[in-house]
């Protein structure tokens, strides 16, 4: 199975991904989180990454397509994956279809988790990260509306699109994403 989970910041994706994956057994492909290390150890994708992350802002299409390429190329993902927080803008999309095509694969499901901005603030100011600053959520949020909400019109006439109510407690939403996915 081949899943891309996408929301604002704070819409839980990471919660999802974590019981998906765990339910599917399929490794998941977290790209706030592999950003986020690689800033904390410095690596060359860290120090491109860093400018931008600690802004808000997305980081540029050609860094990540890149990064997601070669990750896809890996073992561990031959038989199945979940990108978490990928795509995030139309060209993502574009070239993650691109390079499926190319490795003779399909993604099966866009999920997107549906819940308001009050939702997406108050979720996000209860954590503690350098880049879960008000100011800085906002931005994301903002982001989150320019550059991510534009791709569920290139999933939906595809058939790909899988859009979920993410404002039910967390067992609630995988049930209702997982009802859907063994059902096909
Ligand atoms: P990333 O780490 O992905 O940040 P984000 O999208 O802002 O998402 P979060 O990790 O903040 O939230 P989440 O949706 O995973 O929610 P979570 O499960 O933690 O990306 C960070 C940065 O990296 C971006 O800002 C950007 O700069 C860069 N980046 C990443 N991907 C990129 C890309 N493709 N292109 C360019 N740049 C990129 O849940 C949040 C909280 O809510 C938790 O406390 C959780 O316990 C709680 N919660 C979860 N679900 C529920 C529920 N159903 N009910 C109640 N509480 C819940």
């Amino acid at each position: 199975m081949k899943l891309a989970i996408l929301g604002g910041p704070g819409a839980g994706k990471g919660t999802q991904a974590k019981i998906l994956c765990g339910y599917l057994e399929i490794p998941c492909v977290d790209m706030g989180q592999i950003l986020r290390r690689a800033i904390a150890s410095g690596t060359e994708l860290g120090r491109q990454a860093e400018p931008y992350v600690e802004k808000g802002e997305l980081v540029p299409d050609e860094i990540l397509i890149q990064f997601v390429r070669d990750r896809l190329l890996e073992p561990d993902v031959s038989n199945g994956w979940l990108l978490d927080g990928y795509p995030r803008t139309a060209f993502q999309a574009e070239e993650l279809d691109f390079l499926l095509e190319d490795l003779g694969q399909k993604l099966r499901w866009a999920i997107y988790l549906n819940v308001s901005d009050d939702v997406l603030m108050t979720r996000s100011l209860k954590r503690s990260r350098a880049d879960d600053t008000p100011q800085i959520i906002r931005r994301r949020i903002e982001v989150f509306h320019q550059r991510t909400v534009p791709i569920l019109e290139y999933y939906e006439p595809r058939g790909h699109l899988l859009d979920i109510n993410g404002d039910h407690p967390p067992e609630q939403v995988s049930q209702d994403i997982l009802d859907v996915l063994v059902r096909q």
